[in-house]
């Protein structure tokens, strides 16, 4: 399973990627609004993210209508070699998909709850398609059982072009091992989330240990 970060801020970007293992970025309004990005700087933050990742970056479009994602999709693929265009999964968004996976703009179709919207998503053309699991859990519901269904479902078929299902909506470091056991393809983590599957308690510990026995070796 790869590990994508799921964030707008600059510095978690380029921490997570001195560590070796992040593999993309994946971004949303929320995100964005949260660093206090400004709609005029919208699209060279998108730069400057995707010039900071070696692969694919996530940039979502907030239009309503097929013919203005479409609009929105081309601009934003058009800032990078890297940027993946992320559509919500609606109507207008698997027809916008439609057109721009036609034209080899790859697509992230987010806010994924069911199977069936996977499999749509699917036959759309999307390249990735993000389930969400955190969000069910907000509502006592188990996000990690859709999960595995999506990625069951998902993997039942040849959809005749490359599909990576990312785990999306990540709330913990069990989040995270489920998604692996269950073969998800990449999990989008916030970098908190990433941070927590660095660490253990035994870790913790053994370094302890270790450090207290050289003490002992040094002044020996
Ligand atoms: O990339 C979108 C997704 O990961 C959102 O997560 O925590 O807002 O449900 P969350």
């Amino acid at each position: 399973m790869k590990f994508f970060l799921d964030t707008a801020d600059l510095a978690e970007i380029e921490e997570a990627a001195s560590w070796g293992a992040l593999a993309g970025v994946t971004t949303n309004p929320t995100l964005y609004s949260r660093i206090g990005g400004k709609l005029d700087d919208f699209h060279d933050h998108i730069k400057r993210i995707c010039e900071l990742v070696d692969g694919p970056v996530s940039a979502e479009s907030v239009a309503m209508t097929r013919d203005e994602i479409i609009a929105d999709g081309r601009k934003l693929a058009s800032i990078a070699d890297n940027v993946v265009v992320k559509i919500p999964t609606m109507v207008e968004g698997l027809a916008a998909t439609k057109v721009l996976a036609s034209e080899g703009i790859a697509v992230n179709m987010t806010l994924c709850f069911s199977v069936p919207q996977a499999i749509l998503a699917a036959r759309s053309g999307a390249r990735y398609i993000s389930p969400f699991v955190g969000r069910f859990d907000d509502i006592s519901e188990d996000g990690l059982t859709q999960l595995e269904n999506v990625v069951a479902a998902v993997n039942n078929y040849d959809f005749g072009h490359d599909i990576e299902i990312i785990a999306a909506s990540i709330r913990s470091a069990n989040h995270v091992t489920q998604a692996a056991l269950m073969g998800a393809d990449i999990a989008t983590v916030p970098f908190a989330v990433l941070k927590k599957c660095v660490e253990h308690p035994l870790t913790d510990r053994g370094l302890e240990a270790f450090l207290k026995d050289w003490e002992k070796v040094q002044n020996a």
